[in-house]
């Protein structure tokens, strides 16, 4: 993106510069609009269960940004070898997903190739001064994640066939989880930040989090919820190679303590997919989310780390 030309318009709310998960444009003074657009190969066997959890990742970018999905359309890559049954079940999978968020699926477009891959563009609205950008966490604010870690791992060993049928039951159900019902308390609540966690891992959304805020987010390892069976496959060397691209990169900006076992660092750079939402918000609020979340029934969610002010480094893992 270095190499494109800059465009300066005062009606860009959330543009290029600071890495968040959707672009946001304001119309009129009370009413801005959302825009992203995600898609991907297959994560799960099944053609459903697929559509699902595609549609849910793509979503997710308007939940993170404070919005409401409005429309979405579909975005399809289809070789023609396969059985065109396989594709209405995809986006049945998806159609469904748009559905229980309240949005609407008005179209969208296919191309043939080599490799089914799936996902949505997708139009939400949000009030201009309720945007809730990845970038605002401020010294004193708790961090809260609102799903478990571990999806790449799992659907590593899911490709290896190692996975169990209660592991593999479990990565899809949070995977194709909205994260509609986490954003409806969290709004409210009005939080100084929040992100998505995805192909960045943990550890590489945290730390946009921290620099795009300018202070240091202090998480704590033995916090972190993680899905059943991925720190055992993450000792077992079953790591997908982005997370071993997303420890690099964070490579100097994070301070790990010595006493963090490799496999758990696996589990904090490994990229996820459809993965929950990482809100920051003072401390003083922090009950209240809690509570909320549990009455909507969000699972599981945790307190994984506070933000104080900008220390040597964006990032300290203990
Ligand atoms: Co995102
Ligand atoms: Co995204």
């Amino acid at each position: 993106m270095r190499n494109l030309p800059t465009f300066h318009d005062p009606n860009v709310l959330v543009g290029l510069e600071t890495s968040d998960d959707a672009a946001v444009y304001k119309l009129t003074d009370d009413l801005a609009v959302i825009q992203t657009l995600d898609f991907f190969t297959p994560v799960v066997d099944d053609p459903y269960r697929f559509g699902q959890v595609a549609a849910a990742n793509s979503l997710s970018d308007v939940y993170a940004m404070g919005g409401k999905p409005v429309l979405a359309l579909n975005i399809v890559c289809f070789p023609n070898c396969l059985e065109p049954e396989i594709l209405s079940e995809i986006l049945r999978g998806g159609a469904d997903k748009i559905k229980e968020a309240g949005a609407v699926l008005l179209g969208g477009h296919s191309v043939e190739d080599n490799e089914p891959k799936y996902g949505l563009s997708v139009m939400g609205t949000v009030h201009p001064d309720a945007v809730v950008a990845n970038c605002g966490a401020k010294p004193g604010d708790v961090l809260i994640l609102t799903k478990a870690l571990g999806t790449g791992i799992l659907n590593t060993a899911m490709k290896a066939e190692l996975i169990s049928e209660e592991e593999s039951e479990a990565v899809y159900q949070s995977m194709a989880t909205l994260n509609a019902y986490a954003a409806e308390v969290m709004i409210p609540l009005r939080p100084h930040a929040c992100t998505d966690i995805t192909g960045f891992g943990l550890l590489g959304h945290a730390l946009e989090m921290a620099r795009g805020s300018d202070a240091t987010i202090i998480l704590e390892s033995a916090s972190l919820p993680i899905l059943p069976g991925a720190l055992n496959y993450a000792g077992m060397g079953i790591v997908p190679a982005g997370a071993y691209l997303n420890a690099k990169f964070a490579e100097g900006n994070v301070l790990w303590h010595p006493d963090i076992p490799e496999n758990l660092k696996d589990i904090i750079a490994d990229p996820q997919t459809s993965g929950g939402l990482l809100i920051s918000l003072p401390e003083s609020k922090a009950d209240e989310l809690l509570q909320e979340l549990s009455k909507a029934m969000v699972t599981p969610y945790a307190v994984i780390g506070r933000v104080v002010e900008k220390q040597t480094h964006f990032l300290e893992i203990r």
